[in-house]
């Protein structure tokens, strides 16, 4: 958003990122966003923000997201995804601001009936993460019911992966990566030893799993697309962020040895609870309403992962 000529403020507690990636965007941008270092439900702390800063639009990405976690710790993802929204709403509502676009997710289609999935189709979260994204949709829903001038922008990411191509921001998961590009990328840089492959006996062209990876980079285009749309005075709307395309578990590996020159150890296991076998994005409507595409492919989100995991062998810890 810096690079698209926007003022960005940030609010983060920093419990999955850290403080340096702020000089690393001003090094990429030559601009560094205003920054405050907290809890989206601390109200006090919000109150501060909206008092002291004059904001257009509300990007919010604030949230837990992985989808195992989710099943072992539910009330502290309804806590801080649905808790979060509530508070953050609350403050853009006392503060009059009225343009909100919303990080929502795929896993709002649950197990779809068929691909590639559009954004009329029936939404069914299977899991506790989805779930916090769908009554994050409702509450939203019910927020614009009630204040009809408010203009919304919900993006259903598929799977973000990837780095910036100069290899100063990547994914910096802490602890072992719940996700496969980050698990893949840590097997091939040597931190890890092997990858399981959680199942291969799903109905799809090898057996393994079909995910529409998206270019984080891509994702960030998308938002700022999506904040020209309600800046301009877009109506809300709902679009799926990803590429259309499906690359299952066996082709990302494969890839990302090409990319990388590496060998990626893995190994065939058994499912994995919650995953379903196929998922990726009919990309027609964010193509017509935000004339936004992903321009990036596979082979540029392993080399770009490459990378960054290279530049930074163990992400931004210990730096
Ligand atoms: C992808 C594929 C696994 C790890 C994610 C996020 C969720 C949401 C959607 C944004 C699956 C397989 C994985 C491993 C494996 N993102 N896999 N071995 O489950 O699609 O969900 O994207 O909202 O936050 O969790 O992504 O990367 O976990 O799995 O075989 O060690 O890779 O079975 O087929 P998923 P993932």
């Amino acid at each position: 958003m810096l690079d698209a000529g926007y003022e960005v403020i940030g609010l983060d507690d920093l419990s999955n990122s850290s403080i340096l990636v702020l000089d690393r965007i001003a090094a990429i941008t030559g601009k560094k966003p205003i920054f405050f270092q907290g809890d989206v439900r601390n109200t006090a702390l919000l109150e501060q923000i909206f008092a002291s800063q004059e904001i257009s639009a509300i990007v919010h990405f604030a949230a837990l997201k992985a989808v195992g976690e989710s099943v072992v710790k539910p009330l502290d993802y309804y806590n801080v995804n649905v808790g979060g929204l509530i508070a953050l709403l609350a403050a853009a509502r006392d503060a009059n601001v009225k343009r909100f676009i919303f990080s929502s997710s795929a896993t709002v289609y649950g197990n779809p009936a068929t691909v590639p999935v559009r954004e009329d189709f029936p939404v069914n979260a299977t899991n506790p993460y989805g779930r916090t994204k769908l009554m994050s949709e409702e509450i939203l829903h019910d927020m614009e019911l009630a204040n009809p001038e408010w203009q919304i922008g919900y993006l259903r990411y598929f799977n973000p992966v990837g780095a910036h191509a100069s290899g100063l921001l990547g994914e910096s998961p802490k602890g072992i990566p719940n996700n496969l590009f980050p698990y893949v990328a840590n097997v091939a840089i040597g931190n890890l030893g092997s990858l399981k492959v959680y199942g291969s006996d799903y109905a799809t062209r090898d057996g393994t799993g079909v995910r529409d990876y998206i270019h984080v980079v891509d994702l960030a285009q998308g938002h700022v697309k999506a904040i020209d749309h309600v800046l301009n005075g877009g109506p809300s709307f709902t679009v799926n962020l990803g590429t259309g395309m499906g690359y299952s578990v066996l082709e990302v590996v494969r890839a990302y040895e090409e990319a990388s020159g590496r060998v990626v150890k893995h190994e065939l296991v058994g499912r994995r609870p919650g995953d379903i076998a196929e998922c990726y994005a009919d990309v027609t409507l964010a193509s017509q309403l935000l004339d936004w595409r992903a321009k990036r492919g596979l082979m540029d989100m392993c080399r770009d992962s490459w990378r960054w995991q290279t530049m930074n062998p163990n992400g931004l810890e210990g730096i």
